[in-house]
């Protein structure tokens, strides 16, 4: 079954009357059941933007995307049912401690009290947030910890589809290699991933597909060792990075490929 199938999605946004951005702009690609399927792109190339379409928080001016096989504006209900979105702006409730904010959420989840204890010990654990802060407000905690508050919360369930909108930036590289084995862990279980981020070396490893994405628009799609093997044609010692440079337009002339690949 497919996870996702986006067909002719448009998003524009009014600037003022006659200047639109076209966000994301006549995409359309499928993600398929169990897969960890990435997307990069530089800033402002719309990937937020997709990530909030599929999650049901903004609404396509144009063509359609389903979940599951669920319309994401005409069934947003069941839609929202298979989903967990983590983003960088982490959404918790700054005057409450992470546990409070934890137990929280593990109560709309409808885990009892004890289930939800044991799982946010464990997976607290799991990427080194100290248990003997989780009883701080998240106003005291750095933004980092906070990150990592939201991300275990995503983990708490075992959603469907989740939806990770650069979930590592920012964190520590001992931390990120935690999150990796997390992502890998909720694959392994059932849950596919959408992914965005800027760290090509996490593409790299962890994803199974990445759709590089320009100016609101897909420029390529597929197996990333396959795109960079495909890119050594032309650059001998390219890396994900110099697909991603190639493919959103970078002038390689000007520079040594050496520094950049
Ligand atoms: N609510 C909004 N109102 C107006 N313009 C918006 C809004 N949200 C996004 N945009 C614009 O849409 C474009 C895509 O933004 P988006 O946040 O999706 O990019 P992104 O690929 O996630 O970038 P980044 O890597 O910096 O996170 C940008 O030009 C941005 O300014
Ligand atoms: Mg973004």
């Amino acid at each position: 079954m497919l996870a996702i199938k986006a067909l002719n999605v448009t998003k524009v946004f009014r600037r003022e009357k006659n200047d639109l951005i076209y966000a994301v702009n006549n995409v359309s690609f499928e993600v398929e059941e169990g897969e960890i399927f990435g997307i990069l792109g530089p800033n402002g190339s719309g990937k937020s933007t997709l990530i909030r379409l599929i999650s049901t928080l903004l609404i396509p001016d144009s063509g359609t995307i389903e979940v599951f096989g669920k319309d994401v504006v005409k069934e947003a209900h069941e839609v929202r049912k298979y989903i967990h979105r983590v983003s960088a702006e982490a959404g918790l409730f700054k005057k409450l401690s992470a546990y409070e904010n934890l137990l929280f959420s593990a109560g709309i989840y409808g885990l009892s009290k004890k289930e939800a204890y044991e799982k946010i010990n464990e997976i607290a654990s799991l990427i080194g947030l100290d248990k003997k802060r989780l009883n701080d407000p998240i106003e005291q905690f750095s933004r980092g910890m906070q990150q990592k508050v939201s991300i275990a919360r995503a983990f708490l369930t075992q959603p469907k589809l989740l939806l990770l909108d650069e979930p590592t930036t920012g964190l520590d590289p001992r931390a990120k290699l935690e999150v990796h084995a997390l992502i890998r862990k909720a694959n392994k279980q059932g849950s596919t991933i959408l992914l965005s981020t800027h760290d090509m070396n996490e593409a790299y490893e962890l994803c199974d597909r990445v759709m590089i994405i320009f100016n609101g628009r897909i420029v390529v799609i597929g197996d990333p060792k396959e795109l960079v093997r495909n890119m050594r044609e032309k650059y001998q010692d390219a890396t994900l990075e110099t697909v991603f440079l190639e493919y959103t337009g970078y002038d390689f002339s000007e520079v040594d490929v050496e520094e950049v690949g």
